[in-house]
């Protein structure tokens, strides 16, 4: 069973393929999630997502294996692609959960990841237009060298914080999974981390009870530790349902700070899925497939309000 937010299209297929063929779960997200990065069409994530305010990327990534709890995860690293794939490799290969920025990119050349060229030309363009109409002629001049915190606000952009690629999963053997990537919140302050690479707010998996990950705004998520919020319900004996309106009473609770839309994407052990539009606008899709269906289907997120 795979379950993926809608950006997922170049690699959601990659991965079915790989889980019919038996494969685990966590590399066969990793490999489709890799093109989903990959995928300048894709402007939400990896090569086609959107920069910091200084105009560099710096990506997001977390995996987590249901079964024995291990997690890998990257944040704010530089130059990298397929980070969700670097992630898996701080699972592997170190002692240690997370990774971020320069250590990150350090370890990433001793697993051999090349150092990519990350930020797309339209990327580069849209960052730069945006960001002179928001300066003072001085701060123009002097830039970098300004203080950014009081563009912050002024730049957001709440129609560009969702950039984010999530992956549940089911295998052939009942292991459940998560995966997911990020280039993070569009003219975000260098070094922020949004939601994707932490344990228990962006994704959470426990093969016994269920999986869940969010996207869109992880300022909330983080709040809140929605993703493992929904995997304790379900371990407390709460059904689905249940669990996914748990976690946005708690989201609803929150009155201060930055508040936008979340989308949660969670499944249970026995095999029901759920995806919920919290306070987003647009209307939310996502691809779901599982072994009864011949192909994958692009479906409509419930909207919820508590
Ligand atoms: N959910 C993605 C982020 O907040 O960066």
């Amino acid at each position: 069973m795979l379950l993926a937010n809608a950006e997922a299209w170049p690699g959601f297929d990659t991965t079915v393929d790989l889980l019919k063929g038996g494969e685990a779960g966590i590399p066969a997200m990793v490999a489709g999630i890799a093109k989903v990065e990959r995928e300048a069409r894709v402007r939400s994530v990896g090569y086609g997502g959107w920069p910091n305010m200084l105009g560099e990327m710096e990506f997001d990534a977390g995996v987590m294996d249901g079964t024995t709890r291990d997690v890998g995860a990257v944040g704010a690293v530089p130059a990298t692609l397929p980070v969700s794939a670097l992630a898996y490799e701080v699972m592997r290969h170190l002692p240690h959960v997370m990774l971020t920025g320069a250590g990150a990119r350090r370890f990433a050349t001793e697993r051999g990841f090349a150092v990519d060229e990350v930020l797309h030309p339209d990327s580069k363009r849209v960052w730069w237009e945006k960001l002179e109409q928001q300066m003072t002629p001085q701060q123009r001049a002097a830039f970098p060298d300004i203080p950014l915190a009081p563009l912050s606000t002024a730049i957001t952009d709440p129609e560009r914080v969702r950039d984010t690629t999530v992956f549940l999963a089911r295998d052939a053997g009942a292991n459940l999974g998560a995966v997911t990537s990020t280039s993070g919140w569009a003219w975000k302050y260098p070094g922020r981390l949004g939601d994707s690479p932490i344990p228990g707010a962006g994704f959470y998996a426990d093969s016994r009870f269920g999986a869940a990950a969010c996207t869109h705004t992880g300022e909330m998520t983080m709040r809140c530790g929605t993703s493992r919020s929904i995997v304790l319900a379900l371990r407390l004996g709460h059904s689905l349902e249940d669990a996914v309106k748990l976690a946005v009473e708690e989201l609803a609770e929150l009155k201060s700070g930055f508040l936008a839309g979340v989308v949660i994407h969670a499944m249970d052990a026995q095999g029901n899925h759920q995806v919920v539009n919290y306070r987003c606008d647009e209307e939310i899709r996502y691809w779901y497939w599982d072994e009864r269906m011949d192909k994958a289907e692009l479906r409509v997120a419930a909207r919820i309000n508590p």
